[in-house]
């Protein structure tokens, strides 16, 4: 007996099958060919109006829009730094003769100086222990520096005399400016024990 060719093979068609690709004829959606095998009538093609696509149209431009906007939202962000809180590091302080002889002013202790009238001179002294960075207090009952961490200290005019600290505290550029007031220029320091703070950039004869 011969082998029935695919020609001979009977035609199972439509298929029971809802997912069988058709054999001849245009390609017919799943959801038709499920109603075709249910005995049902196939919805109509869903038709694209002008209206309909215009809307499509104008919805996908929107979100492009948009999202092109919001990149360059974040470019022009990025454009713009964070701004600095950092305390400036030149600043005016006040008048050369409201310090007196022998003093100290804390007032620009915030900044990282101490403004001291001693030897003659105006001197903008740093904060900073020589130490290992704590911050000393001003004792003017003592008319000395002393730094809680570890116990150096300091002379009115910053040199070390007690404690570990290995050497004097520093100095800062000093200056009158346009306004006669004393600026301090924290850029600029120098250090007693190397000989730089003879300059008078390092101060002012009170
Ligand atoms: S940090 Fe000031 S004495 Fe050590």
């Amino acid at each position: 007996m011969a082998d029935p060719t695919v020609k001979d093979r009977p035609v199972q068609w439509p298929s029971p099958w809802p997912y069988d690709f058709p054999v001849e004829g245009t390609a017919a959606s799943a959801p038709d060919k499920v109603a075709r095998v249910a005995g049902v009538e196939p919805a109509p093609p869903v038709q694209m109006t002008r209206r309909s696509a215009f809307g499509a149209a104008f919805l996908g431009w929107g979100a492009f829009l948009t999202a092109v906007g919001v990149g360059k939202l974040g470019l022009v962000r990025f454009l713009f730094p964070n701004v600095s809180f950092e305390e400036p590091q030149e600043f005016p302080t006040a008048p050369p003769e409201s310090f007196s002889r022998d003093t100290v002013d804390e007032t620009w202790k915030k900044n990282g100086v101490w403004i001291a009238n001693v030897e003659g001179s105006i001197i903008a002294i740093s904060t900073v222990c020589t130490h290992l960075g704590c911050t000393p207090n001003w004792l003017p009952s003592e008319s000395k520096f002393k730094c809680p961490c570890h116990g150096s200290g300091y002379y009115m005019n910053g040199v070390n005399f007690e404690g570990p600290t290995p050497r004097p505290l520093e100095r800062f550029r000093v200056y009158i400016g346009d306004d006669g007031k004393l600026w301090v220029d924290k850029n600029m320091k120098c250090q007693v024990e190397q000989g730089t703070c003879g300059d008078r950039k390092f101060g002012i004869p009170a």
